[in-house]
């Protein structure tokens, strides 16, 4: 697929900001979405030396407001976008118990409320419209129960199975979805989740870079479950077949706060 107008979420930093930019040098224009203005103007600036048209959209996605505003430039007709990339979220580290129940509720409204109303107002336009894209972005995560990431890990694991359900439906429309499945990545990420991350074998991480362009490679093909790297395919086949309470103890290990 070559896309011709994407809108990505949390193109402020990390796995967004080099969708952003990798598809503008593939020539695309973008619709940047986050809540700091400044880092999105900076990139708009950065992307639109490309020759592309590039538009700021700040906007908090935790919130109605925010995520209507997002909606209605997604069911524009005027300068139709073609590809969508529900990217932002956050996660948040520590026993469910001690975790303020706000920022959880904060974390659903966006990792999940945002996915499911951004991706039904770009579906029934990219469908009107003939054809188009949506990679939501879960996570590794998504494939067990996470010990101290616990509305994190299921936040996710509603991402891939929407995701995968709403594919089978779309099937023929002409309209393809990803559920693109990250493990650790070098982000700013951890920092937001307060998760000390220095312990982590170098072989487990990939870069921002690594992640996008495998997502990209799939996009538009039959592949609906994208797990980028060798080493997060093996976590996530090894915790699909696994007796589900051996699954629960190894990953409470190997993502120990
Ligand atoms: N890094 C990893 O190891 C990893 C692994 C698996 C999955 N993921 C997933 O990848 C996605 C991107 O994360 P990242 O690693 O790139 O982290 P990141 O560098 O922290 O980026 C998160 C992005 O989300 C945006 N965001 C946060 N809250 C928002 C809100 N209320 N409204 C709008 N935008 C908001 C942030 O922008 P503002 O703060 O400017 O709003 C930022 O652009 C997330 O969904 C994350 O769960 C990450």
């Amino acid at each position: 697929m070559r896309p011709s107008r994407a809108l990505i979420t949390g193109a402020s930093s990390g796995i967004g900001e080099c969708f952003a930019r990798r598809l503008a040098a593939g020539g695309a224009d973008v619709v940047l979405v986050a809540r700091r203005a400044d880092r999105l103007e900076a990139l708009a600036d950065d992307l639109r030396t490309l020759g592309v048209s590039v538009e700021v959209l700040a906007a908090d996605l935790q919130r109605e407001p925010g995520r209507c505003e997002v909606a209605e430039r997604l069911t524009a007709t005027e300068a139709p976008v073609d590809v969508l990339v529900n990217n932002a979220g956050f996660g948040t580290s520590g026993t469910f118990a001690d975790l303020p129940v706000d920022r959880e509720l904060e974390m659903v409204e966006l990792n999940v409320v945002a996915v499911v109303q951004l991706t039904s107002a770009a579906l029934g336009a990219m469908a009107a419209a003939g054809g188009g894209a949506i990679v939501n972005v879960a996570s590794l995560a998504a494939f067990q129960p996470l010990a101290k990431s616990a509305t994190y890990a299921a936040s996710k694991a509603f991402v891939l199975s929407f995701t995968e359900a709403v594919a089978h439906e779309s099937r023929g429309s002409g309209v393809w979805l990803q559920a693109l499945c990250p493990g650790f990545t070098r982000t700013e990420f951890h920092d937001v989740n307060d998760f000390n991350a220095s312990r982590l074998p170098g072989f487990v991480w990939q870069s921002a870079e690594q992640v996008v362009d495998t997502s990209l490679a799939a996009l538009g093909s039959s592949k609906v479950v994208v797990v980028p790297g060798l080493v997060n395919r093996l976590a996530a086949t090894s915790a699909t077949l696994a007796p589900r309470g051996l699954v629960r103890r190894v990953a409470s290990v190997a993502v120990r706060r």
